[in-house]
């Protein structure tokens, strides 16, 4: 038996659909399952970074009709994860699914995952520092497609970053479609839709780094 790291283990409240983590996957996978109606002629490519187990885009594929149209990579770095989320998207057949294990602060990852349509940056921001969201979202632009749309969240802790994170997002170029702040709970979900002109990886740098 293999030790259940941290990270294996944070995903443990998605099995109570009451819980704040659920309430928090059902919110993203609403904002997925509609930005899929809305582009429903295309072929479209996601990159998850940060992608844990894979709940919310394999969750959302996994009962779509038209699943096969989405290429998709997760960026994950624990083993652990990754054999869940391989097994998942092998049980959906979701054969258009690359679970990469790899560090998703470094640009080098993205490499043949991007320009993507939808970009998951869900678990991200509240596990690294402020200078680094303000970088990772800098760096947005060279991860999306035109029109793209990036779906993020982010527990509001005091201080609250979502009012920079907003700031910020207007600032490289996203216009913003949706941002859910329960007051019964700390977290946040929200869309940006790409306006600006898209960027060409430069497959160089740290755009993040974890900090537990
Ligand atoms: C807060 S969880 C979010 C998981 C998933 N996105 C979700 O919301 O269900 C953060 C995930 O990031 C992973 N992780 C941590 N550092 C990473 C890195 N540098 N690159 C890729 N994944 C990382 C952890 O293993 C963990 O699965």
């Amino acid at each position: 038996m293999t030790a259940q790291t941290h990270w294996q283990a944070w995903h443990e409240p998605y099995a109570d659909e009451g819980s704040p983590l659920s309430r928090r996957l059902r919110l993203v996978q609403q904002h997925i399952a509609s930005w899929l109606d809305q582009r429903s002629d295309e072929r479209l490519t996601v990159v998850s970074a940060c992608a844990g187990q894979g709940h919310d885009l394999i969750g959302v594929l996994a009962s779509r009709p038209d699943a096969q149209r989405v290429h998709g990579t997760l960026l994950e770095y624990d083993a652990g994860n990754v054999a869940a989320a391989r097994a998942a998207a092998d049980q959906a057949r979701l054969s258009n699914l690359v679970i990469k294990q790899a560090d998703a602060g470094q640009l080098s990852s993205y490499v043949g995952a991007v320009p993507a349509d939808l970009v998951l940056m869900v678990g991200v921001f509240g596990n690294i520092s402020d200078a680094d969201v303000k970088r990772t979202i800098a760096a947005l632009p060279r991860l999306c497609a035109e029109g793209a749309s990036v779906i993020w969240t982010r527990a509001r802790r005091a201080p609250d970053l979502t009012p920079a994170v907003r700031g910020w997002l207007r600032d490289a170029g996203y216009v913003e479609e949706a941002f859910h702040a329960p007051d019964d709970v700390r977290f946040s979900v929200g869309v940006h839709r790409f306006e600006g002109a898209p960027q060409p990886l430069d497959a160089a740098g740290t755009v993040f780094t974890f900090l537990h």
